[in-house]
């Protein structure tokens, strides 16, 4: 078995849909894995000149490749069967294609009610650290005990270790959310209910040593959408808000705007031994004619993107060298 991972190294929306899409037609995977989270997150697709948004399922099914949502997510029922039948209606063949592990927590009504209470963290509002707490509490519903997922049902164990449909099997795992929003890692308690890391993708039934590439990505500027304060002071992060249309795709509420934070980058990158480092929206800071960043308290200028993106590859090649660091526009492959 081998595992490629796919993780956010800084407050989700870096684009992982984007990676994980060009990753389904670099490799071949016989599974997708959505690894964590529930329909919080919106992964955004161009296929074939259609934007998708997808919350639940993960984009293998886009390439034909079996796509699970596995036990490290909750899921809602009624968007699990609405975004079926949109990329059924986008003209994208499902049929048998997507899975759901037996041991996946449902997100209820009662769970989606209570968050739409929350003022504290700014979540989402859709149910998800409500769910969480009732799996940690054993107090919640499994997919397995839902009737209408009957045929989307797997059990994970005999998906990964028992199958004789493939050889090998060869999983690419898609996160949700990112490093400063993990349950443990982030900025507690301006966080989300479930773990963001590669630990959270092995937590799905895939051994450690099966981990081959760990894919980390960020922009070249940091967004956060949420109750805390993060936005920062240069009239010329509005800009690069509206120039890279930093909404949320889940809940459409304006993202706060920052620049990049080297600190945040080195955490995340060691936490997850990530070995290839995309930065996207190169071509966000050159419409705005704008580089800086901030390597420890210090804000470093630049008047270039090559010379931004220059400091940025020595910074990460001097604590972990031999990453591969990459740079790549909002709209590029990569
Ligand atoms: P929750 O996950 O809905 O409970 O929200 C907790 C925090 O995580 C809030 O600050 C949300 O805005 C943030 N969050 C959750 N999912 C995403 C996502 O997919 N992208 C960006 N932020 C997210
Ligand atoms: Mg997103």
């Amino acid at each position: 078995m081998l595992a490629d991972v796919v993780v956010d190294l800084q407050y989700g929306d870096c684009g992982k849909g984007k990676i994980t899409n060009f990753l389904c037609t670099q490799n071949d995977y016989t599974h997708v894995i959505r690894y964590n989270g529930g329909c919080n997150a919106g992964h955004t697709i161009y296929h074939e000149g259609k934007k998708i948004i997808t919350h639940h399922i993960p984009c293998g099914v886009l390439h034909g490749i079996k796509s699970v949502i596995g036990p490290g997510c909750v899921l809602n029922v009624k968007q699990f069967f609405k975004e079926i039948k949109e990329l059924e209606d986008a003209g994208i063949n499902t049929e048998g294609l997507i899975k759901v592990a037996s041991n996946v927590n449902i997100i209820t009504d009662f769970h989606m009610i209570e968050d739409k209470e929350d003022t504290e963290i700014g979540t989402t509002k859709r149910g998800n650290g409500p769910a969480y707490r009732d799996k940690y509490g054993r107090k919640g519903v499994l997919a397995l005990e839902v009737p209408e997922l009957e045929e989307y049902i797997i059990d994970m164990y005999t998906e990964l270790h028992e199958n004789e449909e493939f050889g090998e099997i060869r999983v690419l795992f898609e996160g949700a959310q990112g490093f400063g929003l993990d349950i443990d890692w982030g900025d507690y308690p301006y966080v989300t209910s479930s773990h963001c890391t590669v630990g959270g993708a092995i937590l799905n039934g895939v051994p450690p040593s099966c981990i081959r590439d760990v894919w980390g990505v960020a922009k070249v500027y940091e967004t956060y959408v949420g109750a805390k304060e993060f936005q920062g002071h240069e009239p010329e992060l509005e800009k690069i808000r509206e120039i890279g249309d930093e909404y949320g795709a889940t809940t459409g509420r304006p993202r706060q705007t920052n620049w990049l934070d080297l600190d945040l980058i080195r955490k995340a990158i060691n936490i997850n031994g990530a070995n290839i480092v995309v930065f996207n929206k190169i071509d966000v800071l050159e419409k705005a004619k704008t580089w800086i960043l901030y390597d420890s308290i210090n804000a470093f200028h630049f008047d270039t993107g090559e010379d931004m993106n220059y400091y940025i590859k020595d910074y990460i090649n001097k604590f972990k060298p031999n990453t591969e660091v990459l740079f790549s526009g909002n709209k590029e492959i990569i």
